[in-house]
């Protein structure tokens, strides 16, 4: 059974400045909701309710938002606004979530381990803190599925077209079933022709409490951060690794392309805003064609 998520959520957010320059980029709203806000109740309607954030210098907003606000309570409660009494209420009763700092940026394999006393001896979820999967069962759902059967580390993957493969963590490995492999390859950003696959990593994952031994064995990798991708790696050597092709979207709201595509995708989901967001979208593309 997994009963933990690990949400890292320390990083610098550098792609998305000058945002990110007093804020969480985890924080960024998608519409009224932010990042982080999805990810948590992924986590959530997978079962999990023990959560911890990485967090770091200039996150404290995420905490804030995780907590109760009673003078907002008390001015919803005045002017009688139920909905949002109630949400606000429920936001800050959502999970059980407790908070660690990563002190030093040192890469996304050090923030996760920072989970290990947290963690302690038993297997976890990962899911980024800047990544939304939009699905119809929750991704982190489909990997407690996968583990429940593998008992294994399962790592999320999603198709990319092979011509972007340079910009992600790709996997290779044996096909074992229908959107499912066995590992046997992780490359960070690999030249499209070298590439094993068009699969790379989604930002979710179930990791097996064998991880911190391996961070621990791991070296600094590219921007001289400990990646968790090389810490894998290791951890490949020692036990086996599936990979899931998962069912749903990924929307990676650390790059400012993707975060603008997600707001627009978010928009036309919301029966408030769908009809007239698509006229304004029309209208736009027929003034730029
Ligand atoms: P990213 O690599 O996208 O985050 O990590 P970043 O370093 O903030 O990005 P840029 O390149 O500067 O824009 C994915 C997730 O892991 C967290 C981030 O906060 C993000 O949610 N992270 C990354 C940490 O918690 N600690 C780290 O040292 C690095």
């Amino acid at each position: 059974m997994i009963r933990k998520a690990v949400i890292p959520a320390a990083g610098w957010g550098t792609r998305f400045l000058p945002a990110t320059k007093a804020q969480p980029k985890e924080m960024l709203p998608v519409i009224d909701t932010p990042t982080i806000q999805y990810v948590v109740q992924e986590a959530v309607d997978s079962g999990i309710e023990d959560i911890l954030i990485i967090s770091g210098k200039g996150k404290r907003a995420i905490e804030d938002h995780f907590d109760r606000n009673r003078e907002l309570e008390e001015i919803l409660s005045e002017k009688e606004d139920n909905y949002w009494y109630q949400e606000i209420r429920r936001i800050s009763e959502m999970a059980n979530i407790h908070y660690i700092r990563q002190k030093e940026l040192n890469g996304l394999g050090d923030a996760v381990n920072h989970a290990a006393q947290h963690v302690g001896n038993e297997p976890f979820a990962v899911l980024l803190g800047d990544t939304i999967i939009d699905s119809i069962i929750p991704v982190t759902q489909q990997l407690v599925d996968y583990y429940e059967q593998y008992k294994q580390t399962i790592v999320a993957v999603e198709e990319v077209p092979m011509e972007k493969v340079y910009r992600y963590g790709i996997i290779g490995g044996e096909k074992v079933s229908e959107n499912f492999w066995r590992v046997n390859e992780m490359v960070e950003k690999p030249a499209v022709d070298k590439s094993p696959s068009n699969l790379a990593f989604a930002g979710r994952y179930i990791l097996t409490p064998e991880i911190f031994k391996a961070i621990k064995d791991t070296n600094r990798g590219i921007n001289n951060e400990i990646q968790l991708t090389d810490a894998l790696r290791i951890l490949n050597k020692r036990e086996a690794i599936y990979a899931c092709n998962i069912q749903g979207k990924r929307y990676d709201i650390g790059n400012k392309l993707d975060y603008l595509k997600t707001i627009v995708d978010f928009a036309l989901k919301r029966p408030e805003f769908k009809e007239e967001f698509m006229t304004f979208l029309k209208e736009i593309i027929k003034k730029n064609m």
